[in-house]
């Protein structure tokens, strides 16, 4: 279990960077934590990978107290943090083996280890470039490659395909599912298709707090509506429950299944261009993300 109890962080005398976070999720299979720029995920890894310290409150992974226990903690960890890059000068076959002998492992298992981290990301052919001369996507491979091999059974990926093209996304994607079968992957990430298709449970993080944390379902079910109609023609909607919101110039209405099944059926009496779904990811963030903090979330 990966536990959160009021954990909260300042930095200097800023505003609060996390503000009495509470979590609780089993440590396996791929976590994702979602949730705009400067919301505090980064905050957050950082604290749970022992790598900074919380102001007040406690975290502990698997019964380890992240403040405590650092030292056991850091064996069974690995981190790629936001703005890892490769140093410029350093190759592949390089930078895997020297991280795993600062693992521990001997020269000739870090060796071994290495060649066999960079073949299954299929850096083989570029392990002796130097990494200057990589291509973004294959820069975070590479970063990938460092810790797959490590021995670490948590992974911390902060935001990996942050920057990427689409191709390399679905091959840090494609990596991320093979590893769930051995590790807990703790992902974040502000690109809500990635959570989705990735993460076995997702948790929504908005001014340093955690508003939501389950599987998709769960979180929709959590919502006070289930159904999101887009329209795009300009038309006065009259609703008993739901609520209409503008995104990017389409208008939305958000509303329980028996209202939207009689607004559909208005709409097609219309002639209006309009298209119903089971609300989205996106529609949940948004949700819950634009609720005021201190009003009640429905289901809580
Ligand atoms: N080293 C720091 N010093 C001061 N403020 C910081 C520092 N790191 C982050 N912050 C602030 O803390 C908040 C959360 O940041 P961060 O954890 O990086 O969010 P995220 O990763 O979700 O973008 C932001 O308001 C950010 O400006
Ligand atoms: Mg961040």
């Amino acid at each position: 279990m990966l536990v959160c109890k009021n954990l909260s962080k300042k930095y200097g005398n800023e505003k609060l960077a996390l503000d009495s976070t509470n979590l609780k999720i089993e440590t396996n299979g791929v976590f994702a934590l979602i949730g705009r720029n400067g919301a505090g995920k980064t905050t957050l890894v950082r604290i749970l990978s022992t790598q900074l310290m919380p102001t007040t409150g406690k975290a502990e992974i698997d019964g380890m107290n992240v403040v405590e226990k650092t030292g056991d903690l850091r064996n069974i960890i690995a981190v790629i943090p936001q703005e890892a890059r490769p140093p410029p000068w350093t190759t592949p076959k390089q930078l895997v083996f020297s991280y795993l002998l600062w693992r521990g492992f001997s020269m000739k298992e870090a060796d071994e280890r290495a060649e066999d981290a960079l073949r299954k990301l299929h850096l083989s052919e570029d392990k002796n470039k130097a990494s200057r001369f990589l291509s973004g996507g294959t820069k975070r491979r590479l970063l990938v490659a460092t810790v797959i091999n490590s021995g670490a059974r948590i992974l911390f990926l902060d935001e990996p395909t942050t920057g990427l093209d689409p191709i390399s996304r679905r091959e840090i994607w494609g990596i991320i599912n093979d590893l769930k079968k051995d590790c807990f992957i703790f992902l974040t990430t502000h690109y809500l298709d990635e959570a989705e298709s990735l993460a076995d449970r997702i948790a929504i993080m908005e001014k340093g707090k955690i508003l939501a944390v389950g599987n998709i379902d769960e979180l929709r079910s959590r919502m006070k509506y289930q159904y999101c109609i887009r329209i795009s023609d300009d038309f006065k909607i009259k609703l008993k429950e739901g609520e209409v919101v503008e995104s990017n110039g389409v208008k939305q209405v958000l509303t329980t299944k028996s209202e939207a099944y009689k607004i559909s059926k208005h709409f097609i009496e219309k002639g209006a261009k309009f298209s119903i779904n089971p609300v989205s990811l996106d529609d949940i963030f948004y949700y819950f993300v634009k609720k005021p903090l201190n009003e009640e979330v429905e289901g809580e």
